[in-house]
This record gives structure tokens, sequence and C-alpha cells, in this order.
């Protein structure tokens, strides 16, 4: 990546459009509706029974989450609850314990766990009772694999350093945190106010206490945020030295999250100063020493992120960025989404609800979307693109037994002024994004979504669907 990256304002203002951020193909958004054709949430236990004895020896992912925060950031996209109630957690690890005992039932606990993640909300605002509790359950019923991945997602704010000390004893090697900005005006803009102490004592002591990996969260596009002023928050983050870091750009979706609205828009900065920001922190991780690799993520180069990413085994889920593969992920709890035997399962979003469904029958899963043969061969080029910065034709051939400029004519034809305003390189053989195309390579992915194309043949925009891609 150069350290400055010169875009038109023209291209900038054509490219600032809303697409998926596709942790997913097809985005959940646009799983199949037709109840006739659509997942049946009473299939799923034979979708774990088929995916436990036709794979038995594969290793799974897992995925837990406790929705919980004491307070809401006004930016936040997550799937969270804001209560401090112990009785609600209560009935909530028993509702998780619940769903354990029906995974159980299913054999899917027999395959391998490779790797783990704790997310949220915030898992630390459990006790360090609750916590243990919780994970000695799902360690009793699955078998972790001994170089298993085993992370947690932390607020700094709450956390402390001896639940930091417990995860540790507990086998947690990888914490990740949220600092966003450090600048006190921002903080007080999007309501979180974490100061510079906190989360350097906090990463102190998760470094004190064995954790081999750091990951920090930084968003752009918050109110406030200015070139000189993220500049800064740059420089302090590469100071701390994190394995990892990701760099977020702000969803603003306020037709999902109304809170958003609370936040001053005209405070935010506008696309071409987002850009510029951007890039100048692309370029501060990378003469820091720092890999980039892709979209919104960075790591030192002995992570197995960055590893992954020279090997080309890079992979992207609803965890973000990962080195696992086409791993099936099994997720626990409310709101969480998995993908079992080809299969997207997502749990029901509302609290109450998942706990009466797993009281009665176990599991709280309320709609899937089960990939067609199409499906899967378009989700492999986006994830090649997403992952890699590349689509091997050759590759996706092989794997997929197709002719990849005929089955992709259309969005051959599609890509060629996207080649012309300089994000794609198109060769006989390869599809190779540029500088420029890392950073606004959801546009690059769009032609390949069936989906999106099917949207807007229907006149659906994507504006109020999707977040923008600057
Ligand atoms: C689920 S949160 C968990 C981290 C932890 N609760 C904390 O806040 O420190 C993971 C990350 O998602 C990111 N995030 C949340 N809402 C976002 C939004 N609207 N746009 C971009 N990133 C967002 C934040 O960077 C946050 O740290
Ligand atoms: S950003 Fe983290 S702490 Fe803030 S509301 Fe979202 S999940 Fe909770």
């Amino acid at each position: 990546m150069t350290s400055r990256l010169e875009v038109p304002k023209e291209l900038l203002a054509r490219y600032a459009t809303s697409a998926p951020r596709y942790t997913s193909y097809p985005t959940a958004v646009d799983w199949e509706k037709d109840p006739a054709k659509a997942f049946q949430p009473a299939s799923y236990a034979d979708r774990l029974s088929t995916a436990a004895e036709e794979r038995s020896d594969e290793p799974i992912s897992l995925y837990t989450h406790v929705p919980y925060c004491a307070e809401l950031c006004l930016f936040c996209g997550c799937n969270v609850q804001i209560s401090r109630s112990d009785e609600r957690r209560e009935r909530y690890l028993k509702a998780v314990d619940d769903e354990l005992t029906f995974l159980e039932s299913t054999g899917i606990h027999r395959r391998p766990v490779q790797q783990f993640h704790w997310g949220g909300g915030t898992p630390t605002s459990l006790t360090l009772t609750q916590l243990e509790r919780l994970f000695t359950s799902i360690m009793s019923r699955f078998k972790f694999t001994k170089g298993a991945e085993v992370s947690i997602e932390v607020d700094p704010r709450v956390t402390t350093h001896e639940q930091v000390e417990l995860l540790c004893k507990l086998g947690f090697g990888r914490i990740s945190m949220g600092i966003q900005d450090f600048q006190p005006d921002v903080q007080k803009a999007i309501k979180r106010v974490q100061s510079e102490e906190q989360t350097r004592s906090l990463i102190a002591a998760s470094r004190a206490a064995g954790m081999s990996s750091v990951n920090v969260d930084l968003i752009y596009g918050l109110p406030h945020q200015t070139r000189a002023s993220f500049r800064e928050t740059v420089e302090k983050t590469i100071d701390i030295r994190p394995e990892r870091v990701a760099l977020f750009h702000y969803a603003h979706v306020p037709w999902m999250k109304s809170h958003q609205n609370a936040m001053d828009s005209e405070a935010m900065p506008g696309a071409e100063e987002k850009l510029d920001i951007f890039a100048d922190s692309i370029a501060a991780f990378s003469q820091a020493g720092y890999v980039y690799l892709g979209l919104d993520h960075f790591a030192l180069p002995g992570d197995e992120l960055s590893l992954a990413a020279e090997n080309g085994s890079l992979h992207r889920n609803f965890m973000g960025y990962t080195t696992q593969r086409g791993r099936e992920m099994v997720s626990i709890g409310v709101s969480s989404i998995g993908e079992v035997d080809g299969t997207y399962v997502q749990n029901i979003a509302n609290e109450p609800e998942y706990v009466a469904l797993t009281e009665e029958r176990g599991y709280a899963t309320y709609r899937g979307h089960t990939m067609s043969a199409t499906d899967k061969l378009r989700r492999d080029v986006i994830l090649e693109l997403m992952c890699n910065g590349r689509i091997d034709k050759l590759r996706i051939q092989r794997d997929h037994g197709i002719d990849f400029d005929e089955t992709f004519a259309l969005e051959l034809q599609e890509l060629e002024p996207i080649a012309a305003d300089g994000l794609v390189k198109l060769e006989a053989d390869l599809i190779q994004l540029t500088d420029i195309g890392q950073v606004l390579m959801r546009n690059v992915a769009v032609p390949f979504d069936r989906y999106m194309r099917e949207r807007k043949a229907r006149g659906d925009g994507t504006q109020g669907t999707f977040s923008k891609t600057l």
C-alpha cells in the first residue's frame, strides 16, 4: 500500500455507496424468505447430527454470545442488552446451559473445537463466578484441541485484572477490546469515556497474565474526528503495539439502531475527510510494521492473521477476519449466527424469547439459509476478494467445475468501468485489487452478489439496508 491514496473527489462521490460488509454471503437480509423453501428451524438438530456424523474428525469453531453491557455507547451497532441485573444474567446463563444440553444431544460436541470466541456485548460484564461457571460448562461438553485459539471481547472500562487472570487460567490466549478513539471530545460525543490509562493498564495486565495476543478496535467516522485528531489516536495505538488492530468504518444504521440518532451527525467527518483519515492510518500502521490485511484489519508480521494472509488461508465470517477457512461454526446464545452443514442459522435476537425457547425445546434458532451451489460459488469468489485481495480464476474453476469467464461474463463486463476507475486490474487468469480497490473492496465485490443484482432489478435501494462503504 502506498503511503498516500490519491482519489479524485468525483470518484469518491460515486463510490461512497451502501454495500454489505460480507461477513456472510448471502447477507442475512437476503436469506430465503419464501416460507415453502426457507430453512425450517426444526431441522437444525438434523443438520447438527449430520455434521457430527459425516465430518466427525473435522474441527469446528464455537461462538458464544453474552449480550450485556452496563451502558450504551451511542455508536454501537452490536446486539446488546443494557442491564446491570444479576438475576437477568443468571436466567440467561441457565438458557445457554439448556442450549448446550441440546447441542450435546445432537453429537456435535464430539467434533474437536479448534477456535472458541466469546463475544458480546461485553462477556466480562459477568462476575468471576459466572465467567468460570459458563466456560467450565462449555469445556465439560466440548473437546478443545491442544492448540485451540480461545479468545474473548472485553470493554476496558468494566474489565478487572482479576477477570483477565481468571480467563488466562481457563485457557484464553487472545483478548480483544474497544478503544474507538482516545480523544476526550470524541469520547464524550459517543458517550464512551475511557481513559488512556484504563486501556493501557488492562493491556499490561493481559500481557502479564499471559495473553499472547491483544486486539484493539478503533472506529473512524465518529463526531469531532479530524485527520489531525485521529492521527494522535493512531500514534498512541502504535505505541501500545497490540498484535492486531481493527480499524472500523463507523456503520451508521439509525434505521436499525435509533440511539445512533443521538449523536451529532453534522459533527461527523465527510467522505473525503474519512478517506484521508483512513489513508493516513494505513500509512501510519504500515510504516510502524503492521501488515494491512484488507478492509479494516492490521496485524503484526508474526501474527497468525498475517501468516494466513501470506499463505492465502485468511477467512471472513461473523467474527471478522479469522484464520479458520471453511470451518463450520456452532453459535450459542441470543442473536448468534452459525454455519452448519452448508446452512447459516440464527438464534432469535429477543432475549425473553431466547430464554423461553431454549427452556421449552433446547434451541432458539428462528431462521436460516441453506446455500445453493451458486451461493457457494459466489461466496467463494467474494471471500477470495475480501480476504486475499484477488480472485484466482483458475482455482475457482477447478474447485467449482465452471468456466469463470463464461459464468461471470456479465460481472466481468460490470467490472470494466470499475477497472477503468483504477480499483481493480483485470488479467486473463486473475482479478487483482489495486491499493484504492483495497479500501473500496466492497464495491468490487458487489457485482458478484446475485441478490444485490435482483434487488436492483426490483428497484429496491440499498439505502436503509446496508452501511456506507465510505
Ligand atoms: C461487540 S463490540 C465488543 C467490544 C466491547 N463491548 C467494547 O465496547 O469494548 C466490538 C466492536 O464493534 C465495533 N462497533 C460497534 N458498533 C459499531 C459501528 N456502528 N460501526 C463500526 N464499528 C462498530 C466497536 O469497535 C467495538 O469495539
Ligand atoms: S461498543 Fe461495546 S460496550 Fe459499547 S454498547 Fe457496544 S458492545 Fe457495549
